[in-house]
């Protein structure tokens, strides 16, 4: 594939088309990542099926195999892992590269921390600026030697040996990195670790270690657990993403004639803000096939064009649709009338600025919008064609793709290769169900 000198990997959006058929779209991210990381911590073996084979997870698993745990990669998405027990990683010959991945780096801070072994970790420009600070002053208390450069950024170095001991944190931001990161830090502590968060975030540490026979308990925000236990190795089977099916939700609702069912999409309660939202703003979504795979709920959601209308995004769904934002900015902008987010300011910490790139963006494509501190103000109106920049953001660049759907010109995004991070094969499933965007 070839690039436009200075602008990475493009997509070009062909305008128009409408979304149909039924199928599935990749591994969760998230369970991804934990799969791996609880399943080498374990004794025995776990075997994961619907594995991500994204960069981000990637990652996860070549650094616990440069921890010496032995991992079977035999087919896509299936995984067989030889646990070593939480105290069986050895100390890698170099920094961990963790790529484009916060998640990947702030749990394993967690997990590190609790190691005899120094240890290092790395990441792409993205990831070199995001804040690990968050991570570090918990784990600090908690006893670990841990420093980021002299602005609490990456690399992370960790200096192994220290003894941990629990604490209980009252988390500043809602984050389940950095309630993972400590909870994890809390396996290797002495006594009891318990996290307090200002909002609920995902629970899929929570929920997956009680998979691998540990013990976590949870009284409203808070969630303790106690060091010193065991994981049991486990079967895990990974959903589909719901953050990766929102591309398409959003397509079918904005596109006329659409209609597309997602298969098997993991439902947790704590990440299904973005059907909340999308239902508010008036789409025609229905859920059918529910049950439950290895502690995580699934369905398949089915999504119908609907005329979709301005709202003012309740701040209680915020932390239950992070990831979703980019592409509900797009929903904003094809809604009848004004949205506004409030409550959302961690979303200038994501993989970019995602308020700042995504207000610039829609208004080169002449959609009035602007960005707050912790959120933006978008009025509904009509896209047109044009060329934007996702600054390397993965979800940015699928939101610009599925807007070509209704704009009135091709679109043109610069910096795509990051998709791969989280959806691979991204431009071909959307090819093949109506979307006409591809790599350039
Ligand atoms: C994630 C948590 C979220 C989310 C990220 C994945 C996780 O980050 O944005 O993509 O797997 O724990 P925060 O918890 O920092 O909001």
């Amino acid at each position: 594939m070839s690039s436009a000198e200075g602008k990475g990997l493009q997509f070009v959006v062909r305008a128009g088309g409408r979304l149909q058929g039924s199928f599935r779209v990749p591994g969760d991210k998230s369970c991804s990542h934990r799969s791996v990381m609880f399943g080498s911590l374990a004794q025995g073996e776990t075997r994961v099926s619907g594995f991500l084979e994204g960069e981000d997870s990637l990652n996860t698993l070549k650094a616990f195999r440069d921890m010496g745990v032995e991992i079977e990669h035999s087919a896509p998405g299936e995984l067989r892992i030889q646990g070593v027990g939480l105290r069986g990683l050895k100390a890698p010959a170099g920094p961990l590269d963790l790529g484009n991945s916060g998640t990947a780096m702030r749990l394993m801070a967690g997990v590190l921390a609790g190691q005899s072994f120094d240890s290092e970790m790395i990441g792409d420009a993205s990831l070199s600026a995001r804040p690990m600070g968050r991570v570090i002053a918990p784990l600090t208390q908690m006893g670990a030697q841990i420093a980021g450069d002299e602005n609490g950024r990456p690399p992370l170095k960790i200096r192994g040996g220290a003894p941990l001991k629990g604490i209980a944190y009252q988390s500043p931001m809602a984050s389940a990195q950095v309630k993972s990161a400590v909870l994890l830090a809390g396996l290797y502590a002495d006594g009891e670790t318990s996290v307090t968060e200002p909002a609920v975030t995902r629970d899929h540490t929570e929920r997956m270690l009680a998979g691998f026979g540990y013990e976590v308990r949870r009284d409203g925000l808070t969630t303790s657990l106690t060091g010193g236990g065991e994981l049991r190795g486990t079967n895990v089977v990974v959903p589909s993403d719901i953050s990766s099916a929102a591309f398409f939700m959003v397509g079918a609702s904005i596109a006329a004639d659409s209609e597309v069912t997602l298969q098997q999409v993991g439902m947790n309660p704590t990440r299904t803000g973005v059907i909340d939202i999308l239902r508010l703003m008036g789409a025609d979504i229905t859920l059918s096939n529910q049950s439950s795979t290895g502690g995580e709920p699934v369905a398949d959601i089915t999504v119908r064009s609907a005329a979709l209308r301005g709202i003012e995004i309740p701040e209680s769904l915020v932390s239950l649709a992070i990831d979703e934002f980019p592409v509900l900015f797009v929903a904003a902008a094809c809604a009848q009338g004004r949205t506004v987010l409030t409550g959302a300011e961690e979303l200038r910490v994501k993989e970019s600025d995602r308020i700042q790139v995504m207000v610039d963006a829609l208004r080169k494509l002449g959609i009035n919008a602007e960005g707050t501190p912790d959120g933006a103000i978008i009025e509904g109106g009509r896209i047109s064609g044009g060329e934007v920049d996702s600054h390397g953001d993965h979800r940015v660049a699928m939101a610009f793709s599925v807007a070509g759907l209704v704009a009135g010109g091709d679109i043109t995004i610069n910096d795509c290769a990051n998709v791969n991070t989280s959806f691979p094969g991204f431009c071909d499933l959307a090819r093949a169900h109506g979307l006409n965007v591809a790599p350039v």
